[in-house]
């Protein structure tokens, strides 16, 4: 098989990923929201799984993440926990779920972690939400941040373009992320920002900075599995690498199909019963 298999068959941890920043070895995440997908991805080596709220653009066809409800973000969480034997599993906390009530956001979180037997969960957000940050990793929950562009605030910035590129929202950012490593979040995602800037607020923390167009200079990166193998069609922001093709190799294939059984082709007699 190709890529990059690990002989490390032990289960990834959140201690794991702290030690390998501490080693300076990169940790690759990619998403996944099914049971197939998930075997496919931690079988190929990832080290974390995401099951992000990019379910709704992806699996459901959303404009954006924000339509996405608890009770579908736990059937994706809990298809893919399925699936997956080595990789840390973290599901994306939804819209809405934990930004209007601290008790609200916390019985969520619970939820979330009870129904899917996932590792962790992320939410999206800095000083604003750090109250009920808090009660959740009290309640023994761990918790990956999410700064820069973040999708579930988008009808405020009104744009996806590259987040922070002006200082205060760069200072508000690096206060963010060490707010959120002081309170406990095991990790942190960056998206969309400077790489220069993701770069020293991954050298001022000591937690794991994974970047999604943030530049090589944070401890890993993640991307969604749909865009890097190719399959969606027409999103192409400058940070994406195609990994494969294979919406062509899909429509090729099913293209096949459909005229083996129209021709009746298909199936042949070594093919029934
Ligand atoms: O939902 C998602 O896929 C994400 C990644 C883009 C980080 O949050």
């Amino acid at each position: 098989m190709a890529g990059y298999l690990t002989s490390d068959t032990r289960k990834v941890t959140t201690h794991r990923l702290t030690e390998m920043k501490q080693r300076g070895e990169k940790i690759s995440m990619l998403t996944a929201y099914d049971y197939t997908m998930a075997q496919i991805v931690d079988g190929a080596g990832m080290d974390v799984i995401l099951v992000g709220d990019s379910a709704s653009n992806v699996m459901a066809g959303n404009v954006t993440t924000l339509p996405i409800t608890v009770d579908q973000m736990i059937y994706h969480g809990k298809s893919v926990v399925r699936g997956v034997k080595r990789a840390l599993v973290v599901v994306d906390m939804p819209f809405g779920s934990y930004q209007a009530d601290l008790s609200d956001g916390v019985r969520n979180a619970i939820r979330m972690m009870k129904e899917t037997h996932a590792d962790a969960l992320k939410l999206e957000g800095g000083e604003e939400f750090v109250d009920v940050f808090r009660k959740i990793i009290a309640a023994g929950v761990p918790i990956m941040g999410h700064l820069g562009l973040m999708p579930q605030s988008i009808n405020k910035y009104g744009t996806y373009g590259v987040r922070a590129k002006e200082e205060a929202e760069a200072e508000k950012l690096v206060r963010d992320a060490h707010l959120l490593e002081e309170i406990g979040c095991f990790s942190v995602v960056l998206e969309k920002v400077p790489a220069e800037l993701a770069a020293r607020v991954a050298s001022e923390l000591t937690i794991p900075v994974i970047g999604i167009g943030a530049g090589g200079g944070v401890d890993g990166q993640v991307l969604v599995v749909a865009d890097m193998l190719g399959m969606t069609k027409g999103f192409s922001p400058k940070f994406l690498r195609r990994y494969a093709d294979l919406n062509t190799v899909m429509t090729d294939a099913i293209g096949k199909y459909v005229a083996d059984v129209k021709s009746c082709d298909f199936p042949n007699e070594s093919e029934q019963y």
